[in-house]
Order: C-alpha cells, then structure tokens, then sequence
C-alpha cells in the first residue's frame, strides 16, 4: 500500500468536500471527480466555506496546503490518487458499478474506500478488481472537523487494507475505528437510528416537539457524550460498584416498554412536523449560518478536550504531535546554519481574542508567544515524552513590547530569536508580525528556567536538547542584538 501524496475522490458532494477539505489543510493534493462539471465550482465553495474553522483547531505548524483539482473523468482521477475515497450517493447496484470501473482503473496497490453510511462491505467489493484492498471507511459531516472514521472489511478485505486506511486516516487527524464484523449501518449509525426512531415516534405521538427533544440532549446526556460515551457515564451511574450496581438498580427497567425500535411509518403529517419543528428551532438562521455556528463550537469542544487528553481531546494531541515532529525534522536540516530567527507559528486573530475595541486584546499576545515556545520546545525535542520523564522549561520573566494593533481575521506569524543559554537557561527574543506585509506588531523577551518538574527545582537541560539548542544559540550568535532587548517598562522609543 502506498504513502498517500494524493487523494483521490469519487463524487464530490457534501461528504466528497468535507474530505477535501480535510486532506488539502493537512497538505495532501485531492483530485476531485464528479459526473456533474458544476461540482467543480460547488467543492472549490465547500473547500473556502471549512477554511475558517479549520485554521482555529490547532497552532500547530502545518505544512504548504495540498491543491485541488478536478475532472469529470474517474481515469485520470485514478491515474494520479494513492488512496480513492467514494463518496457516490448510498445506493447499492451505482457504488457496485462505480467500485468495480474505479478499480480497474487504479493499480491493485491503491486502497479503493467507501464513504457508505451502511451498506456491507462484501457486497461493495464483490465485482472489484483486486477487492482485497477494499474497505469501509465511515466518515462524519463535517468530515472536516469530526475525527471519527469507521473501517469495516468485507469479506475479501486484508488486514494490510484496513491498517493502511489507518494510517493514513490519522495522518489528516482522524480516529480511525476498526469495526470487528461488518453489520448493516456500521455501529455509529446502528446507535444513532435507534435514537431516531425514538424521536419520530414520540414526535409522531404528539409527546414532544423536535425542540424538546433535542433540549433534552443539548442540556444533559450530550455534554456527557462527548468524552465519555454512555458506558462510562453509566459506570460513574453505578456509584462506588460502578457499572454492577448500575445493571443490578436499573436492568428491570430493560424489560418496561419504553423503547419501541421499530420506525413508525413516515406519513405526511409526521414529515410536516418535523420539518416544522427544525424550522422553529432555526429562528430564521441559514443552513450556512448554522453550520458556521456548529463549526465554531465543534473546534472549541475539541480544543477544551484536548487539555483533559480525553476522546476527540487525544486525537488532537495526537496530531499535533505529528506536526510538531515532522516541522522540526523539517526544520532540524537546517538548524545548523540557520542564517535567521526561526519562524515557527502561523496564526490568525481569531474572533474570541478581540478587545471591545476590535483589536487582540494584550493577553493574546503572550498566548501567542507561548504557542512559538511551544513549537520551539519541539524543534529542540522538547516534546511530550520529555516532559512526561519529569524535565521541562518554566518561564521565569517575560517582557511585552505592544507596536501595532491587529484586527480580528489578521494573518500574523512569530519569528523566535536565541539571545542566549547555558545549562539551565535559555532566553528568547520574538517578533509577532503581520503576514501581508512582515510588520512588526509586539515584541517578546523572555526567560526560561529548565526544571525538575517532580522536585520543583532548576536542573541541568538534557544533553540531546542542550546539543540541539547549542547549534541554534551558535546560529543566532551572528544575527543583530533586538534593539527591543532588554528594555523596561515606561523607556521611550528614543532612549
Ligand atoms: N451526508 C452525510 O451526513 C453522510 C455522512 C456519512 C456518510 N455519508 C455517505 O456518503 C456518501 C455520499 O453522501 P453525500 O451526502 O455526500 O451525497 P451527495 O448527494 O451530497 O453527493 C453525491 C455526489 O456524487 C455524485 N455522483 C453521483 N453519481 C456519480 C458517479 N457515477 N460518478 C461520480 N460522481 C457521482 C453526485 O453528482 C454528487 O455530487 C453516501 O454513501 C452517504 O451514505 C453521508
């Protein structure tokens, strides 16, 4: 199976784009095809539309976007990916079809994916050529934002198959789920079905309205999901016994007819009133407006998990780990004889970091010159492994200089100069500048103090990351002294 440069996509719809979208900010180039040649202009929107959202998941630094590209012609689509995903409306006999043309049109070492929401592998692969590259692989809307992907095999599939969609999948920030056996809707949508049809019936008996019953998610059991599923909340359900005691107080319940399971039938009157109901939910909101609003909050839900390292929390540490490394080994070449101050962090003003006058708010500065630290951290092999064995840098003093005002959607990067360091202390210089013309808005000096994190106490630096951090301050030695270095609080410009 190949290292994936290039996806390829089969349909390019609301899942074809969410995909897109994904794969082209983690540097992967997509080739897009579509019978319909308006889909070009509708993916290229789609792209732009995740764009916003996705700048804001991480501060990692993020290799050169991947570029798009788009055919009407599956061949020379086939021609070019190293990975296909097929995302063709969810009907049996056009994926068989469509499964079995691609194949004979990519080469047997290029794994052929589905975006099914619920058919069978086996029965997507059966007139594939070579089928046992073949698998499932589930997404959710928005595929850009949402980690979750579901990999089943079909009957012919290889375990080569489903690791290397894998691997590839949690290289553009995914948690790939192998589902043990394939079964009609997966496990995701088995789960979610059943809640439905519990809502269309009570909507149908006039028991709730669609608002209701999705208050009665948002406001309790949603939060719980989140991080923990309903096992695990039903575990702390249990008291000290957990999950036992649970089943002991509550199984007789399993046996009380509360769930019916069954969908009832979809009759006029229940579609007008579903229909009603989400239209009374949205006040007057645009689908777009509403989906700018879910993209917002699923970035900031994923940003808050991330500092409990818990469910989609993990999954985004866990690529920003992989960016940080690969960066720093991309920076690591020319570490050496790196001729100026490293640029490392590439940010926007984002909205919530914005003052009453519109402009970032002076905190946000210090936010950002953490987040080039941090990058600086990895560079040097500072990462999560080296400080989970109890070693890592404090900030010891810091000094913000405030230049210009940035607007909200301003484009900035920081450059990080080493002024100095010895065996315990490393102090740093950085410009915060804005990207369209390399302004410089703030300027930040700081201290910081290597430590023994169990005992509280300075320590020598490690002697692989004082090596590494040798070569930057040797590199750094040539460079001008900051005219901005050094200075206290309430020096004009002039002295
Ligand atoms: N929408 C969701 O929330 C969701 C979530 C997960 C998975 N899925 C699955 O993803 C797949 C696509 O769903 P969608 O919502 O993106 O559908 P969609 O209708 O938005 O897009 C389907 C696209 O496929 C194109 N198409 C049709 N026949 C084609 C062919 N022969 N060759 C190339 N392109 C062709 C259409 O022109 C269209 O652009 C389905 O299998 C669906 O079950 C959907």
């Amino acid at each position: 199976m190949r290292n994936v440069k290039t996806l390829g996509l089969l349909g390019t719809g609301v899942i074809g784009g969410g995909w897109a979208a994904r794969a082209l900010h983690f540097g992967i180039d997509v080739v897009a095809a579509d019978v319909k040649p308006e889909m070009e202009a509708w993916i290229r929107g789609a792209v732009e539309n995740a764009e916003p959202a996705l700048a804001r998941l991480t501060f990692a630094p993020l290799p050169p976007k991947g570029k798009l590209s788009f055919t009407t012609d599956l061949r020379v689509m086939a021609a070019q990916a190293d990975f296909i995903q097929e995302n063709i409306p969810e009907q049996l006999e056009l994926k068989q079809r469509m499964l079995a043309e691609v194949s004979r049109h990519a080469p047997a070492d290029v794994v052929i994916a589905s975006s099914t929401s619920g058919l069978m592998p086996s029965d997507l692969q059966r007139d594939m050529v070579a089928p046992e590259r073949f698998c499932v692989a589930h997404p959710f809307n928005p595929v850009y934002l949402l980690p979750l992907v579901e990999l089943v095999g079909g009957g012919k599939t290889v375990p080569a198959t489903i690791e290397a969609a894998a691997a590839f999948f949690r290289f553009i920030g995914m948690h790939p789920l192998p589902v043990r056996r394939e079964i009609p809707g997966h496990l995701t949508d088995r789960l979610q079905e059943a809640l439905w049809r519990e809502i269309l019936h009570m909507v149908n008996d006039g028991v709730a309205t669609t608002g209701e019953l999705d208050d009665s998610i948002i406001y309790g059991p949603g939060l719980r999901w989140a991080a923990m599923g309903t096992n695990m909340i039903y575990h702390l359900a249990g008291g000290e016994s957990g999950m036992r005691h649970m089943l002991a107080q509550f199984g007789p319940c399993l046996k009380w007819p509360w769930t019916k399971l069954e969908a009832p039938e979809l009759t006029e009157a229940l579609i007008d009133r579903m229909v009603e109901g989400t239209q009374a939910q949205a006040r007057g909101r645009s689908i777009r407006e509403l989906e700018r609003l879910r993209d917002d909050y699923l970035v900031a839900v994923q940003q808050v998990l991330r500092q409990y390292d818990i469910g989609a929390g993990s999954t985004l540490r866990a690529l920003e780990e992989r960016l940080y490394k690969d960066a720093a080994a991309a920076a690591g070449a020319g570490l050496a004889d790196s001729a100026g101050p490293l640029r490392l962090v590439e940010t926007v003003v984002r909205p919530e970091w914005v003052d009453y006058n519109a402009h970032m708010t002076d905190y946000r500065y210090l936010h950002v010159f953490g987040e080039a630290m941090d990058a600086f951290y990895r560079t040097i092999g500072v990462d999560d492994a080296y400080r989970k064995a109890g070693r890592m840098f404090y900030n010891v003093e810091t000094h913000v200089a405030y230049a210009r005002e940035a607007k909200v959607g301003e484009p900035l990067y920081v450059t990080t100069q080493v002024l100095g360091s010895n065996e315990k202390r490393l102090h740093v210089f950085h410009r915060l500048h804005r990207r369209r013309d390399g302004e410089i808005i703030a300027t930040g000096e700081q201290m910081h103090l290597h430590v023994d994190t169990a005992a509280a106490k300075a320590a020598p630096i490690e002697m692989a990351v004082r090596a590494k951090l040798e070569r930057i301050r040797a590199a750094h030695a040539a460079l001008p002294w900051p005219t901005e270095a050094g200075r206290h609080v309430g020096r004009t410009k002039a002295s």
